[in-house]
């Protein structure tokens, strides 16, 4: 027991200096938000596949069982920790704007905002960046062709699958707007009615896109006729992509974010996605206070106040690393967060009117997340989405791919909220290449006895339920009771906390009250999926959000 317990150290330290891990769990576990995806893994793993080569066959089956939440028309971050060299690092597949666009496309003729181009249709949708990210794992990072880590994929979209209530409800929410296009159409909706719960889903024609990936790489989905499909849907219903546009798509690996919170290392998504740096400022906030010395209250005081201010800089600062200039070495120095914390009042919520700038917004359900530790301790964080319920509801007849309507996480017009209610700035303005700003945040945890890999699809509330796992993680609690943990949320504006009904016992709430906290119960959490390793038994543990009916956490 003591000799993996120095082992482990050396793998953590190992994070930081890129030395090679010594331990391995000898087992693989895998937590998705769809059996039939959980299961194409470990098949995966089965055939010699490793961590990345599981991640391959999860994303697309994902893509092919969950296609409301993601997919190959979408984009995602894939968080990677390779155990031959401690080699930690963020493949950035987030989509990017296509040349052509322009803020009048999302305006109305009388100059306000058009949601409706924002949200449904070609405007929507960036150049998806998930089909590049599956070729530059295998190529990089996998054992296994992609003709293998595709193939699960490839079987279910050919044969069916029966889709779970959530898929269905889907379909009924955005009937309207999957009723404009004739691929989308004949698709989810046979005959032109909602299917019923016991239909068979196949889309052979997303078989057949994913053949020419296995079989051509990233000119099976840039080039060729996939692209050829796209580019003639696109233009034929209104939108301007040209065959450059999806040609110079490039995944991008980034540097994490790393950072450490008392024991414990913390390896995390770095922009575009926001996630990150506003859970660096968050902790930086709080190692501040000894917060197992506070009554509950105070200790939910200091954790939300450390959200507002981490979101009000969220809103104000960040975008795409590629084209903006982010002061990020201000936000996360130990001054700037000693500033903010000698802003928060002892026992009174400081109103965000009070804080300046004034940005709002306000979240959905729609992406997701997995996790997988396979036998040799390679990890994978991966969150991905095509943004809202089968994103811009557009499927170019011939390719079965839902194009995302990812373009709405930009600021596109000045002053106006996206789907979430958030109003951007400069930095996060369209412009041709550029990847919009993200809340997604797959992370990381590594501490002397335990690592734990984290995620949750839910807009803006990725970060602070993922912040919340990661507090859960830390204070020993099992993945079945890390996902299971009642949420809470607050995001600077609107200025209210909102909470899971069970998240705050009367007293608590009460005391929040009378700091001046506006509380508000809101419905709709997770879908969180972790794996942890405790590295002193060599044992891995796996849950999926219990919210949900049809995720699986195994261990095998
Ligand atoms: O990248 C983002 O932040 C959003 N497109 C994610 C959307 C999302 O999580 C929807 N809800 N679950």
């Amino acid at each position: 027991m003591h000799k993996i317990h120095i082992a482990a150290f050396v793998a953590f330290a190992a994070f930081a200096v890129g030395a090679s891990a010594a331990e391995r769990p000898g087992h693989a576990a895998i937590a998705s938000a769809h059996t039939l995806a959980t299961q194409a893994g470990f098949e995966v793993l089965a055939e010699g596949g490793n961590a990345f080569d599981a991640a391959i066959a999860v994303a697309s089956t994902l893509s092919v069982v969950e296609s409301q939440k993601s997919g190959i028309g979408g984009g995602g971050f894939f968080l990677l920790h390779r155990a031959s060299d401690g080699k930690n690092v963020m493949l950035d597949a987030r989509e990017t704007a296509p040349a052509a666009v322009k803020e009048s496309q999302y305006l109305k003729s009388d100059g306000t905002p058009n949601r409706d181009a924002a949200l449904y249709g070609p405007l929507a949708a960036g150049i998806p960046g998930e089909p590049a990210a599956l070729v530059w794992l295998a190529a990089h990072y996998g054992k296994l062709p992609l003709s293998k880590s595709l193939a699960p994929a490839i079987r279910i979209a050919r044969t069916g699958f029966k889709p779970d209530k959530s898929f269905l409800e889907a379909i009924a929410d955005h009937r309207a707007q999957i009723s404009r296009y004739p691929g989308t159409k004949a698709l989810l909706m046979p005959g032109g009615e909602v299917p019923k719960v016991g239909w068979t889903f196949r889309n052979p024609d997303l078989a057949k896109t994913l053949e020419r990936i296995a079989a051509d790489g990233n000119d099976g989905f840039y080039k060729g006729k996939t692209a050829q499909l796209m580019l003639a849907s696109v233009k034929a219903t209104g939108g301007d992509w040209t065959a450059a546009d999806l040609a110079n798509y490039k995944v991008v690996e980034r540097e994490p974010l790393r950072f450490d919170y008392r024991n414990w290392k913390i390896v995390t998504a770095a922009p575009p996605s926001s996630g990150g740096v506003a859970m660096e400022e968050m902790f930086n906030v709080l190692s501040g206070y000894d917060l197992d010395k506070l009554d509950r209250p105070h200790r939910l005081h200091y954790i939300i106040e450390a959200m507002r201010r981490a979101f009000r800089d969220h809103n104000e600062y960040l975008g795409d690393p590629d084209f903006v200039k982010m002061p990020l070495g201000t936000l996360l120095s130990p001054q700037y967060a000693a500033g903010l914390r000698a802003g928060i009042l002892p026992d009174k919520a400081t109103p965000s009117a009070m804080l300046p700038s004034a940005v709002a917004h306000d979240p959905g359900m729609h992406t997701t997340h997995f996790s997988i530790i396979d036998a040799d301790g390679n990890m994978v964080a991966t969150t991905q989405t095509v943004n809202t319920h089968f994103g811009s509801c557009l499927v170019p007849p011939g390719t079965g791919v839902f194009l995302n309507n990812e373009m709405d996480d930009f600021a596109l017009v000045p002053g106006a909220p996206n789907a979430y209610g958030l109003l951007g700035n400069k930095a996060n303005a369209p412009a041709p290449g550029k990847r919009m700003l993200s809340s997604m945040t797959p992370t990381f945890v590594f501490g002397p006895e335990r690592v734990g890999v984290i995620g949750s699809p839910g807009g803006s509330t990725i970060i602070t339920q993922v912040f919340e796992g990661i507090m859960a993680f830390m204070h020993g609690d099992s993945a079945a009771q890390i996902v299971a943990t009642p949420r809470y949320h607050h995001q600077y504006l609107p200025d209210v906390v909102y909470v899971e009904p069970e998240a705050f016992d009367a007293a608590t709430q009460k005391a929040l009250t009378g700091m001046g906290y506006d509380i508000k119960p809101r419905g709709h959490w997770g879908f969180m999926n972790v794996v942890t390793w405790n590295l002193k038994t060599n044992t891995l543990d796996a849950a999926s959000d219990p919210r949900h009916v049809s995720g699986l956490g195994e261990v095998k």
